[in-house]
């Protein structure tokens, strides 16, 4: 077991056809409670990190408990810059070590997403470096409900993407939106299965925490190899932490606050990797 590729985990996805989790680390502190989750799981674990969040850490420091884990843990361990708009960021993930990173060029013209996205696949490739690309937008949210609306992924221009960028997965937009904790959301399935029909690429469902776990297995039936889920783990460790702060004394051992934190934050991951492995 090892630090791994996106490319490498989703080869072995689509092979035996299940779905990677794909789970943002909040901070560093609840990364080894989530790749213990993958780890007792026997699953392969994607790690990532908004650039901010990779920031206030330390770019180097998720790497190297990421990698520290991969080898000494037994688990197969991606380490992924999520939703990267600006090339330098990704320059720098890639010096620091990350094994994956998504450039979102969504919110820039077709033509000049095509163009960013082909130069950060030749960059990252000659560094052995896995890339995400986006086409059609996720919308967005307030307060866990949804306030933008994302644009559909048109298949004709996801195929025109595919065959001009050589990216490794594809972030599609079917109905998700980033942030929803809220409600949950009607995912477009004709759109998933024309998507499926007509691309040769992993697809990646972003927003995932808006999204039916009812709807996981069609999902992984239609090719979502990357499943991202951000904000119902937010929300747990930071729920269990004002129960957890709001009752203990202030020289209370920090560790009695934070271990239930991350342990709850291990229970969701454990519990959607078992769905995501599609067992039936
Ligand atoms: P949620 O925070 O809505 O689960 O989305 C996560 C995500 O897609 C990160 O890119």
């Amino acid at each position: 077991m090892a630090y791994k590729t996106l490319k490498e985990v989703l080869k072995e996805a689509e092979e035996m056809d299940f779905t990677v989790g794909a789970f943002n680390a909040h901070n560093l502190e609840m990364v080894p409670a989530m790749i213990e989750a993958a780890h007792e799981e026997g699953a392969p674990i994607i790690i990532q990190t908004s650039v901010g969040t990779a920031d206030t850490e330390g770019m180097r420091n998720f790497v190297a408990v990421c990698k520290s884990m991969a080898e000494h843990e037994a688990v197969d361990v991606v380490l992924h810059l999520d939703h990267a708009r600006d090339i330098k960021d990704i320059e720098r993930a890639i010096a620091a070590g990350y094994s994956s990173v998504m450039f979102d060029g969504s919110l820039l013209s077709f033509k000049e997403n095509i163009a960013k996205t082909k130069r950060v696949v030749e960059y990252a490739h000659k560094r052995g470096v896995s890339v995400e690309g986006e086409i059609g937008t996720i919308g967005g949210t307030e307060e866990g409900f949804t306030v933008k609306e994302g644009n559909y992924t048109r298949p004709e221009d996801a195929i025109k993407f595919l065959q001009e960028c050589d990216v490794d997965a594809l972030a599609v937009g079917v109905g998700t939106h980033h942030g929803q904790f809220q409600s949950k959301t009607e995912l477009n399935f004709p759109l998933i299965e024309e998507l499926h029909s007509k691309l040769d690429k992993p697809m990646v469902i972003h927003g995932g925490t808006g999204v039916n776990e009812e709807d996981y297995h069609r999902l992984t039936e239609n090719g979502i190899r990357k499943f991202n889920v951000g904000t119902e783990l937010l929300v747990s460790w930071t729920k269990k932490a004002k129960e957890m702060f709001g009752k203990t004394e202030v020289n209370e051992s920090l560790r009695n606050n934070i271990i239930p934190c991350n342990e709850s934050v291990h229970n969701i991951i454990k519990h959607k990797i078992e769905l995501f492995m599609n067992k039936g």
